[in-house]
């Protein structure tokens, strides 16, 4: 009885601190300003394009109108530049007056109106990282703020600080969003500078304190970087796998999808790759000029059921047959899977496996379907050796959808 009681005490202090907030019991869907738009603050020169409300306001119109919102994307994020250079007289944040004259509070009235959700950028240090006014000494003013103005999520940046630090100052935050009462999805960037730094990551305590962390680089508009990116969680899944799950999901960054770098067979890898990552799908694009063949993989229903799969675990890497890796994810069901044979080669390949080889046990066997390009496969048998047409690289992928048949 005792026993009990001292447990119920430290769960309830536990549950005090920790993000209780319910959020991103699968990965969180939207769009998000940064790889695409920068700290593009000229609006004189470049009206179209510069950070503002503009901006966002149009990006949320084309989420409604052109299918993005019923497909699941949700959060129209602002990130860097969004302020004014100075707190105010009672050291507030207040969006720059000239290009977001509605204010925040307008804007997320604007976005909860058609349905949709506001995020927004702070950095955990002295300044962001685009030289605005940083949240150090002011987290709790700041999470009052953005929760008074009806923000959905934020994403908590670590540029001018001492990282040192971000082990008890992440956590502090956490507990200040908590206290306003208001679900705010807390995006960490604290990870990936404690990486940049060599500070062992504590990822049991990242976990408990935000909905979504970066753990590597920023995207850029290259394949390489996608690579790249693909590369780290393949070396880490060992640590990265477990921590994993609904309300909690590592973030490999962005979705470039619809820039100007990916073709459209590497567009796919990346859909594709962050499906089976069970990461965040926040587009970086022009969704007012995006062309239909690119904007059909970031509306693809299969993969996006298998991003979405409830039971929210992170995907890994199985099995490697000369340039052809091969990932898995575990879904829901008992014996339901995504799959991506991933071509880094730059020719067209066949690889020949079991589906044995691959971790599949069903006796009975599977049924399988290409979701990228709608071919049904039928049935197949664990043991039988099975030829598996990827399409040429870098970046050719060939994704299916099993489940156990008879
Ligand atoms: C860092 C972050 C990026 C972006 C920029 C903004 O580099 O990792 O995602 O937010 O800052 O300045």
């Amino acid at each position: 009885m005792w026993a009990s009681a001292v447990l119920l005490v430290l769960l309830g202090s536990f549950g005090a601190n920790a993000l209780d907030n319910g959020l991103a019991r699968t990965p969180p869907m939207g769009w998000l300003a940064w790889e695409r738009f920068r700290c593009n603050v000229n609006c004189t020169a470049d009206p179209k394009n510069c950070v503002s409300e503009k901006l966002f306001m149009e990006m949320a119109d084309r989420l409604v109108e052109d299918g993005y919102k019923d497909a699941g994307y949700e959060y129209v994020n602002i990130d860097d530049c969004w302020m004014a250079k100075q707190r105010d007289a009672n050291n507030k944040l207040y969006a720059d007056p000239e290009r977001f004259p509605s204010g925040i509070k307008g804007l997320a009235d604007y976005m909860h109106k058609k349905g949709l959700k506001l995020g927004i950028y702070l950095d955990y240090g002295t300044k962001t990282c685009g030289g605005y006014p940083g949240s150090l000494d002011y987290l709790e003013l700041d999470a009052k703020t953005i929760a008074d103005w009806g923000v959905d999520m934020l994403k908590m940046d670590g540029c001018y600080a001492d990282v040192k630090t971000m082990k008890t100052g992440y956590p502090q935050m956490t507990k200040y969003l908590n206290a306003t009462g208001r679900p705010i999805l807390f995006s960490c960037s604290w990870p990936d500078y404690e990486r940049g730094a060599g500070i062992p990551i504590n990822y049991t305590l990242v976990a408990e304190n935000c909905n979504i962390w970066r753990n590597y680089v920023d995207i850029q508009d290259s394949w390489q970087s996608v690579l790249s990116i693909i590369d780290y969680y393949a070396k880490e899944q060992d640590t990265l796998v477990p921590v994993a799950g609904p309300g909690n999901f590592n973030d490999p960054d962005m979705l470039i999808i619809g820039d100007f770098s990916l073709s459209v067979e590497q567009a796919k890898a990346q859909m594709a790759m962050w499906a089976i990552l069970a990461a965040p799908l926040l587009m970086s694009n022009d969704l007012r000029t995006i062309t239909p063949e690119y904007r059909d993989i970031l509306l693809n229903k299969d993969v996006i059921a298998i991003s979405q799969d409830n039971a929210g675990i992170m995907g890994k890497r199985v099995l490697q047959d000369g340039d052809v890796d091969i990932w898995t994810r575990h879904l829901e069901y008992w014996e339901e899977w995504g799959v991506v044979f991933f071509n880094n080669g730059t020719t067209a390949t066949t690889v020949t496996i079991k589906l044995k080889d691959i971790g599949f046990s069903y006796i009975l066997g599977y049924d399988c379907r290409d979701i990228l390009n709608n071919v049904e496969f039928g049935h197949i048998e664990i043991e039988q050796l099975r030829d598996w047409h990827v399409p040429a690289g870098p970046g050719g992928v060939l994704m299916l959808y099993c489940f156990d048949s008879e």
